[in-house]
């Protein structure tokens, strides 16, 4: 009724308004009709997409539960009926090494210690034989350098640059290099190479320092393939900041905190991975960081990277300076 009453302008406009609708409705039935293929290709592509990323999430959490928090509650495995009686620990008169050195004693295993200062080394295994009652040795020898902070690559000098090659990656040749085939021989042994979590993406201002320890992370990856069949386990850790010395020109990451573990309770954390991931960072806290750091833009990290250096390095320049 409405209709009768409207004038015949309005009547024209509602007639094109209409016609205008039909032939949009038409229009898209068509579209539809011929792009259908196309929309159920994509919604395939999308619920691939999907069930990919669920199970990558399903696996992630199954993986970190497995490494992290089974151990713990199941118990952990026998490092000496499986590997060996003896260990070779570098680096082992601080920090990690000496916790990773504590741990492995703690659980029966005889540890050879090697460091670069006689004094330490003969302190630190005299403690170690005498407070888990396992035999200990050492050989003195100068193994590996740090940057004492962050810097651009053009500060650092010509021999830094060649000491943080030949040590960070002639030695870890050279020392699995020695091991290697008594492990063989044997059919069993274990191999733990500490990289770093500046190989997970590029990481500006420890330019040379992530470099190498992206070839050791490379390298020990590769041997595990290697030499998996032969009875040998050998392992990556890239843990992100623990607080020991090495960091300690920053009061940020000298200080134990929520993500920087102390060397004690990162060694005891990783400690429990052996054996069952080839690549982790050792620490629950820290394969989260990892996970989420891989799964970045690349310029997103090293913008990161980079700031956190920066405020780091500014610190270590002010400290020295007074
Ligand atoms: N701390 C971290 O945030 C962190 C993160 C990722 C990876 N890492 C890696 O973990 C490893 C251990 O680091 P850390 O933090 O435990 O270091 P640390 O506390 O500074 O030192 C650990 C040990 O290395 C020895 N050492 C230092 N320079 C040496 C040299 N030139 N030759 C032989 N031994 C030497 C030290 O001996 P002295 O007692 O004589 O100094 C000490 O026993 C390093 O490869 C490092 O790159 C550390």
């Amino acid at each position: 009724m409405s209709v009768l009453n409207v004038s015949g302008k309005s009547a024209i406009a509602l007639l094109i308004t209409m016609a205008a609708v039909d032939r949009f409705n038409l229009l898209y039935r068509e579209i539809s009709r011929s792009c259908s293929v196309y929309i159920e290709a994509l919604a395939i592509v999308g619920a691939w997409y999907t069930v990919r990323k669920c199970l990558t999430l399903v696996f992630n959490t199954y993986s970190m539960i497995r490494l992290h928090a089974l151990p713990k509650l199941v118990g952990e495995i026998d490092i000496v009926k499986r590997y060996g009686r003896w260990a070779v620990v570098t680096g082992s008169t601080d920090g990690i090494g000496k916790a990773y050195a504590e741990e492995l004693a703690k659980r029966g295993v005889n540890i050879i210690l090697i460091s670069r200062s006689k004094e330490k080394l003969e302190a630190v295994s005299r403690s170690i034989s005498e407070t888990y009652k396992v035999e200990t040795d050492f050989i003195v020898a100068d193994f590996r350098l740090f940057y004492t902070y962050p810097d651009y690559f053009t500060n650092l000098s010509e021999d830094m640059l060649w000491d943080m090659i030949n040590v960070n990656i002639a030695s870890a040749n050279m020392m699995v290099h020695i091991v290697l085939p008594g492990m063989v021989e044997k059919r069993k042994g274990a191999i733990v190479n500490v990289s770093s979590a500046s190989c997970c993406q590029p990481t500006p201002m420890l330019t040379i320092y992530g470099a190498s320890k992206a070839y050791l992370d490379y390298f020990s990856r590769a041997l595990y393939y290697e030499y998996a069949s032969k009875g040998i386990f050998v392992q990556s850790l890239t843990p992100f900041v623990i607080a020991t010395k090495m960091v300690s020109c920053s009061r940020v990451t000298s200080k134990r905190s929520f993500f920087f573990p102390s060397a004690e309770e990162y060694a005891s954390h990783a400690i429990s991975t052996l054996g069952l991931s080839k690549r982790t960072p050792g620490y629950w806290k820290h394969s989260i960081e990892f996970t989420l750091g891989e799964r970045l833009p690349e310029w997103i990290w090293a913008w990161f990277a980079q700031y956190f250096c920066r405020i780091i390095r500014k610190e270590a320049l002010t400290h020295k300076a007074k």
